[in-house]
This record gives C-alpha cells, structure tokens and sequence, in this order.
C-alpha cells in the first residue's frame, strides 16, 4: 500500500460558497477555517505526519484589501485560539512562505507558535502564507548561486537532492498526494519543485463544506492508486530466453 506521509491542500472555493448563500466572503473564509479544523483532527486519527494548506498565495495580495485585512484576521484568530489545543494534541505548527510582508502582529504570533510547538510530533501542519513556488525555487537558486560565489559548494554538488535539502529548510518529505477543492484544476504556484511526483485530486466540493467522509474518500482513492515514480509496476518483463 502506498504511505501517505504528507498531504497538501489548495482549500478553494470558500468566495464561492459565502456569495451562494448571498454572504460577504470573509464568512466564507471563516467556515474554511472551520474546515481546516475539522481536516486537522481528521488527520490525526488517520496518523498523517505532514499536512500542508495553501492560506494565502503571493498573488492574493491583489484582493480587496478589506479581504486581505480580514483574511490576516482570520490566521492571527486561529493562532491565538489554537495555540494550547495543538500543544495538547502534539501538533507542531510552521509557515512557509515570506514573512517580510505579512502584518507584524501575525508574524509575531507565528513565530511564537512555531516555538511553542516545535517539539510536537504527532502532526506537522504547516501553512502556505504569503507562498508562491516560483519566488521559492528563485530563492533557492540565489542561494545555491551564492554557495558557489563564497566557494562553500563546487558547481557540480548542485544536484536535485541539494536543491530539494536547500528549498525545504524543515526536512518534510515531499507531498505525496496534492488535493483541490472547488473544481478547479491546477496547481497554481504551490509547491512547484516538491509536487514532481506527487499524486493529485481534484474535487468539486467548495472547502468550507469539505469534511471526514471527504478525507476518507480521497484516503480511499490515494491507497488504491499505482505510485511508479517513473519505473515499473511489476517487475520488468524479461526479454529473451536467457
Ligand atoms: C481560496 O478561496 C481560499 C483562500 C484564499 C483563503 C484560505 C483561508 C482559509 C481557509 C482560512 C483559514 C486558514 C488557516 C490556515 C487557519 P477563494 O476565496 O479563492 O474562493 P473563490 O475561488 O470561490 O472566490
């Protein structure tokens, strides 16, 4: 059976579901909260280590501000609230993405989750904030650029295992499984370099009404799936007579 040691999720579809029911969008944003409440508890009973959500992409800063100032309410709200229940559940919390531009009060608080938290095993949920594959694969390149120019790596160490050691800083593996919410059927600028072979799943579903039954349906479908990474599922087929 294929392991599942990290999920990812592009939560889409919470603008849709509040304007459906003639909402302002932020109460879409907060019932995706609730969403990924319930996703998290699901993900501890069915003993996935690695759960990252996509929160806020670098191109969603082209919203409303009035969106973007609410949605940066929203994760504050969620890390004040959540901070003794993940600590007592072991679950250790992280951000990827940029920090420089994300509101000091938010920064302040993750930073101090990620601390509070950093020991907790049970899950690794980690937050997409203010996340775009490209600026991190650009990032990493400079970076790597750099080792070279101060002569710490020789040119030919750059090799696909360092860049993916030097673009995942917190050593999680790569996402097995990639879900989509909301019918739409791309990846957006999320985790371009990490998702070579990742398995994906497109869904329906608006996130702010994806539940359990959910997960344990694209649980189902992961499991039954054929992961080849490029070779063969059965063993090769012998030419020949020899
Ligand atoms: C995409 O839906 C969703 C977002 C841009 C924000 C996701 C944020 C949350 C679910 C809030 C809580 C998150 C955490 C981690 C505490 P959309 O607004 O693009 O939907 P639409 O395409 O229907 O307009």
């Amino acid at each position: 059976m294929n392991r599942l040691r990290h999920l990812a999720v592009i939560m889409d579809g919470n603008g849709r579901w509040a304007e459906q029911r003639g909402l302002p969008r932020w109460k879409g944003h907060e019932m995706g909260m609730q969403a990924v409440r319930r996703l998290i508890e699901a993900a501890c009973r069915r003993d996935i280590p690695v759960l990252t959500v996509f929160a806020f992409s670098s191109e969603n800063w082209k919203r409303p501000q009035k969106e973007v100032r609410m949605l940066f309410t929203l994760f504050h709200r969620y890390l004040v609230s959540e901070r003794q229940n993940l600590l007592d559940n072991g679950i250790r919390i992280s951000a990827v993405g940029r920090r420089d531009r994300i509101p000091g009060i938010v920064r302040e608080v993750l930073a101090a989750t990620e601390s509070a938290t950093e020991k907790c095993s049970r899950l690794h949920f980690r937050i997409a904030l203010d996340y775009g594959a490209r600026h991190e694969i650009v990032e990493t390149a400079r970076s790597l650029a750099r080792a070279v120019l101060e002569r710490r790596i020789e040119i030919d160490q750059i090799t696909e295992d360092l860049f993916s050691r030097t673009i995942s800083s917190d050593e999680v593996p790569d996402p097995d499984f990639i879900i989509r919410t909301a019918g739409e059927r791309r990846l957006s600028n999320f985790l371009l370099w990490q998702a070579a072979y990742a398995e994906l799943c497109f869904l329906p579903k608006l996130w702010p009404d994806f539940d359990e039954s959910d997960l344990e349906n694209i649980l189902d479908d992961y499991y039954s799936r054929t992961r080849k990474f490029g070779a063969l599922a059965a063993p090769a087929p012998q030419y020949g007579n020899s």
